[in-house]
């Protein structure tokens, strides 16, 4: 066995464990599948770390940037009360689709939303119209530009709050300075504005797992 086959048995062990899938989960997998969406969303065990985060924070407003078929987002608007609510930025179309009624299937449509556009102006827009502060915000969209969603989620999220960001490790590739892969120097001017932002104690934890090996970005807003 590989590594990656070894990661992927112990995830294997671990999710039906701690992150059992129900039907609304296998069928937004299934669903998304059959619509030819990628299959990268987080892990169910990421997933349920997600929803944990979420609960530890008490969460009654999450914000997502980056849906996909909506995976994430019913991990975490599950960890919602009934009056809370889960916004989520998508720019493609189809997406955006597949997420509404994987969310409506899984019964969180009332309180997850997804809205359709390029993030960066979705959340120019929420900041110029006075859009409530969120207790999490989960950053999973793409990477180039991973920096600028921090700097917007620092604007909406409360203080107490936490930002999280996906796959900030890359399979190492982020110690390369030189690298000519944008994602990587996106996590690289990510992780030079989080050390030095006053307003964040952060961290970064390296994960592997059915994803192989890539890392989550912790941020608890002071
Ligand atoms: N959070 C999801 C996975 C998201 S994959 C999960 O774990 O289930 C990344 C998503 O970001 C894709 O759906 C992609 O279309 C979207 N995306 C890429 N660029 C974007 C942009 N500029 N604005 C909004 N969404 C974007
Ligand atoms: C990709 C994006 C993700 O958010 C992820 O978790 C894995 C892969 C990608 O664009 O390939
Ligand atoms: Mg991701």
């Amino acid at each position: 066995m590989n590594d990656h086959d070894r990661w992927t048995a112990v995830d294997d062990y671990l999710a039906p464990l701690f992150a059992p899938h129900d039907d609304a989960l296998d069928r937004a997998l299934e669903a998304s599948a059959a619509a030819d969406l990628p299959a990268i969303q987080v892990s169910a065990a990421q997933g349920k770390l997600l929803h944990v985060f979420a609960r530890m924070l008490g969460a009654k407003r999450i914000l997502e940037i980056g849906t996909l078929g909506g995976y994430s987002t019913i991990w975490m608007a599950r960890a919602l009360p009934a009056s809370g609510r889960l916004v989520s930025l998508e720019v493609d179309a189809k997406h955006a689709e597949v997420a509404r009624a994987n969310l409506v299937r899984a019964g969180v449509g009332a309180v997850a939303e997804v809205r359709l556009g390029p993030a960066l102006d979705s959340l120019a827009a929420m900041v110029a119209a006075g859009e409530p502060a969120f207790d999490f915000a989960f950053i999973d969209a793409d990477k180039p530009v991973l920096a600028d969603y921090f700097e917007f989620a620092l604007k909406l999220v409360r203080r107490g709050g936490a930002i999280v960001a996906d796959n900030v490790v890359r399979k190492g590739a982020v110690i390369d300075a030189a690298s000519e892969d944008a994602s990587v120097q996106g996590v690289r001017r990510l992780n030079a504005l989080v050390a030095a932002e006053p307003r964040v104690s952060a961290t970064t934890i390296q994960t592997v797992g059915a994803k192989g090996w890539d890392g989550f970005l912790l941020a608890w807003v002071r």
